[in-house]
This record gives structure tokens, sequence and C-alpha cells, in this order.
């Protein structure tokens, strides 16, 4: 798709050369300056044609003045971006079966456009025309739509234009996130993810992509992780993604992305309706993926680390039964009282290989808990923290993203229910306040760097009619990485690391019973 910002302003507007002209007009004034656009407005209001309330639109086929063939007023709740957003998806329905080929948006009076209005443009036009059609060769045609001007003024255009490129970034990278969630488990496996990262670290030469295999992951001690593969025929693969943006010496911001392309629950099996949404358990890898493909697109100054392990979780003879004890990296014990509470035994040996990085921040991004659906619904993910100028970062982030996040507690008091009397704790604590108590588990091996956790259980995909990938929270993160950039990392510096006292620690422990290999042939 084809981006522009043009300078047009009064009488002009009329005149644009597109296939169809798209007026977001709100309220207070319904004006754009054009004596043709503003007439048709005009009329339609008072014919009650249209309303000026939010969600209203209304096509018109050839209309008198107006040098494009097509023209489509839609209204705006008020003058924000966000608002702004929904009359484009809006009106966007309204053309999406017409032959549009190259359109172009005016704001009205009192809409400025700033960097947040372009870039919801982008957005909403990307979201709108994504279509999933890997798997489904019947899927609709993708519309003939290739360019989308928009018009402003001349003092609008440096932010515009700003909006306009960040926008396309982050669309690209909502849309691999998408397409990754969407793509069914039997053929988004680990091994396909890492091939992914792969190939995104061949597309961009800032970007270094590492995959580490089983017998590496064994020689860490990630036997928390590794326990989670156990029942299941696909290898599990650990990604690590390097963008270096920023001066060496200055700490990364870390990116750790749960990867599970199937959650069955393994032994501790799901009840089969909606099971098939589970493939959708990689959303946290696939938001990592995005925010690296939006970011090694923007080129900001960071450097940014992203970690994702990824295994299927499966039942079979193999599989780790509830009560087995597995040893973590940390040299944690943990008895796996649940094998359906398996994204936290794969990330807890994530977020202590994070140590060595040294980072600056520490973010991890994961479809954690059925709870976190329960608490917020659809529409913020979780956001948990011990660090509130982290927390705050990321829930401004998520404002501008237009991508929210909302706020929930991890106070330690949350975890004496994760006490077990056979290793240092459980994985899983009652069934009440269940996100948070997934948190508090997380938080036991985040103590060397600032840390937080985004629960995206509810924001990930959607069910029902639309199933399917969100991409969220790509915007956030990477609307967070690109403040942290332009911050130079000031509000987020680095602590001092205690990896030495945790090596340690793990040196101590009793060694697991070896497992044995399933046979897959
Ligand atoms: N991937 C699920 C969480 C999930 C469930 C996300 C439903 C979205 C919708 C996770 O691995 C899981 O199964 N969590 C369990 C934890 C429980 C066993 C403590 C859950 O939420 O039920
Ligand atoms: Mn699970
Ligand atoms: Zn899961």
């Amino acid at each position: 798709m084809d981006y522009r910002y043009t300078v047009a302003q009064g009488p002009a507007l009329s005149q644009i050369n597109a296939d169809a002209l798209l007026v977001i007009l709100c309220s207070d004034h319904a004006t754009t300056g054009d004596p043709a656009v503003d007439a048709l407005a005009q009329e339609a209001l008072a014919s009650r044609d249209w309303d000026l309330k939010a969600g209203k639109v209304l096509y018109l086929h050839r209309p008198v003045g107006v040098k494009a063939p097509r023209l489509v007023l839609s209204a705006a709740a008020d003058s924000s971006a966000k608002a702004f957003k929904a009359a484009v998806v809006k009106a966007l329905a309204a053309i999406k079966e017409r032959d549009v080929a190259h359109l172009a948006v005016i704001a009205g009076a009192g809409l400025t456009l700033d960097a947040a209005h372009a870039q919801a443009l982008v957005l909403a036009v990307a979201d709108v025309g994504y279509v999933y059609r890997h798997t489904k060769p019947s899927a609709p045609k993708a519309s003939g739509l290739h360019k989308v001007t928009l018009v402003g003024t001349t003092d609008q255009a440096a932010g515009a234009k700003a909006g306009l490129s960040q926008g396309q970034a982050v669309a690209h990278g909502v849309t691999l996130a998408r397409e990754l969630g969407n793509r069914p488990a039997n053929y988004c496996t680990p091994t396909f993810l890492a091939h992914e990262a792969k190939r995104l670290g061949k597309e961009f030469k800032h970007l270094k992509v590492d995959v580490l295999e089983r017998a590496a992951l064994e020689k860490l001690g990630m036997g928390s992780f590794l326990s989670v593969t156990n029942g299941s025929a696909e290898p599990p693969k650990f990604i690590i993604l390097r963008y270096e943006g920023g001066a060496k010496s200055q700490a990364p911001i870390v990116l750790v992305g749960k990867g599970i392309t199937f959650d069955s629950g393994g032994i501790s099996i799901k009840p089969g309706a909606g099971m098939d949404e589970m493939k959708f358990d990689m959303g946290g890898a696939a938001s990592v993926l995005g925010t690296f493909r939006a970011v090694a697109e923007l080129k900001p100054k960071v450097n940014l680390i992203g970690l994702i392990p990824t295994c299927e979780n499966m039942p079979s003879g193999t599989a780790t039964k509830p009560g087995d004890v597995v040893t973590s990296m940390s040299g944690q014990t943990i008895e796996v009282l649940n094998t359906d509470a398996e994204g936290r035994l794969i990330l807890c040996d994530a977020l202590t290989y994070a140590e060595r990085f040294k980072p600056a921040a520490v973010v991890d991004i994961a479809t954690l808990t059925g709870a976190c659906v329960v608490a917020l619904g659809h529409v913020h993910s979780g956001l948990f923290s011990t660090d509130d100028e982290l927390a705050q970062a990321l829930l401004a982030a998520g404002q501008q993203a237009q991508d929210t996040a909302w706020r929930l507690p991890v106070d330690d008091e949350y975890g004496e229910s994760l006490k077990s009397n056979f290793a240092d704790l459980g994985n899983v604590g009652g069934r009440e306040g269940g996100a948070i108590t997934a948190a508090v588990f997380l938080s036991k091996f985040t103590k060397s760097y600032r840390w937080a956790h985004l629960d995206i259980a509810g924001s990930a995909w959607k069910s029902g009619g639309a199933k399917g990938g969100t991409g969220r929270p790509v915007g956030l993160l990477t609307q967070f990485v690109l403040t942290q950039a332009e911050a130079g990392n000031a509000a987020i510096q680095a602590r001092p690391s205690e990896t030495s006292k945790r090596a340690k620690l793990a040196a101590k422990v009793a060694k697991p019973a070896a497992r044995v290999p399933r046979k897959t042939a």
C-alpha cells in the first residue's frame, strides 16, 4: 500500500483526483471549507439522510461538484485519533466492495491531523484490508485499494508524514502477528516460528537471529521449559532476536514471548469446546516477532532483545504428569500440579536466560490465563509490574497506540497459594485471582531487573464469527520501544545484576531424572 500526504485546502478539496473521497466530520464543526463538499453534507443532514452521530456513514455516487466519482461522509464521536480511526473503519466498509484503487482522506474542521491520526488511518486501512488466505483458497480476493492520500494543511505535514511511516511499520508488524496467529498449529509449529524469525533476520540488516535446539537448552538447564515439550513430537526451539540500533554500552530492552503453538493442556487436558483456539497460544511470540518487524523498519536508536521459548503442550505416555517436579534454569524446583499451567513453565526459564543481557527492562507477553479474560474481557491487556515507572511507560504507550493495558496488582500475598510440600514452588495457586498468581509465579524469576508482564489472553485474538488474531500488543510494544529510544533509555535504567547469586543457587540443586526422548517414528 502506498501512503501519501498532500496539502490541499478550501475549494481545492473537491477537485482532488481520486477514486473516492472520504470526509471525516465531527459534530461541532461539520465543515471542510470546500463549498461543494459542505453543501452536500448540509443537504444530507437537513434531509436526515445522514447524521453526525459516531458510526453514521453516507455513501454518495457521482456527487455534484466533486471531481472524485464517490464521496463518503463518516461521522466521528470527537476529534480524538481513536474516534478518527473508528470513523475510518466504518467508512471503509462502505467502499470495500467497490472499485476504489485510490482513496483520499480529508479531516473536517476541528479535527487536527497529527501523527496519531495519521497512524490511526494506516492501521484502520490495514485492519480492514487484511484477509486470511493461507489455508483457505476460497478466501475473497484482496481489495483493489493500493493508494491512500491523506489531505491536510502545510503545518500538519511533518507530524502526519511521521505518523504515516510509523503506522506502516506498525501495520506490517501487526499483520505479521495476525498471520502467524491465524496459521493452524499443524502449519505454525515451533520449527515454523524459528524459520519465520530467521527470515526476518535475513530481511533486515540490523536484526540478528539465533535459534537454540533441545541439546543447547538441556545444557543451559532449562528443565522447566523442556518439561512442557515431553509429550510432543515437535522439537522445541528457543529463538533469540537481537536488534542493535543503540550504542554497545546501552542496556537493552528484552521482550519475552510465550510461544505455545498448541495448548491441549497436556495430561491436565482441556475440555473439547473451543480447544481449537489454543493455536493462538503463541500470541506472545507473534507479538514479539511483529514488534521486531516494526522496529527493524523504523530503525530507532535502541537495543532490543527478543526471547521466544516455543513448543507444543501435548499429552502422551512421555508427557509430564501432575505432581512431577522439574528444575528450572534458576535452580528453583517446581511441582507441576497442573500441566495446563505451562506458559509460566516455559517463560520462567526464558526470564532467567534474560539476566545475561543485563537488561534495562524485561517485558514478557503471554496468553497466560483464562482468569485474565474473566477479569478484563477483551478490551485491555492485563499489565503486571513490580516497577511503577516501567508500568507507567507501558500504560502510556498503550494509550498512545490505541492498544491499551490495565494494571493489576502483583503483591507477594497472592503468592501464598504457590507453596508446595515437594518443591520450591507449585505451578498453580487457587482459582481465585488466577491472573495475579500467575504473575507472582513469574516474579520469582525476575528479581535482578525491572520487569513487567502483559497477559494478552483476552486481547490476542477474537472468538466467534470474526475469529482470528488481532496482532495485539504490537502497537503498544512498538510505541514503548520508540519512546524509550527517544528518551535514550533515560527513564528505565539497568539495575545491578544478581546473576552470580543465582548461579550459586542453581549449582546446589538436585538434578531431575533424565528424560527418555519420545520415539516419533
Ligand atoms: N493458554 C492458557 C490460557 C488461556 C485460556 C488463554 C483460555 C485464553 C483462553 C494457559 O496455558 C492455561 O491453560 N492457563 C490455565 C491456568 C490454570 C491451569 C491455573 C487457565 O487459565 O485455565
Ligand atoms: Mn495451558
Ligand atoms: Zn497456554
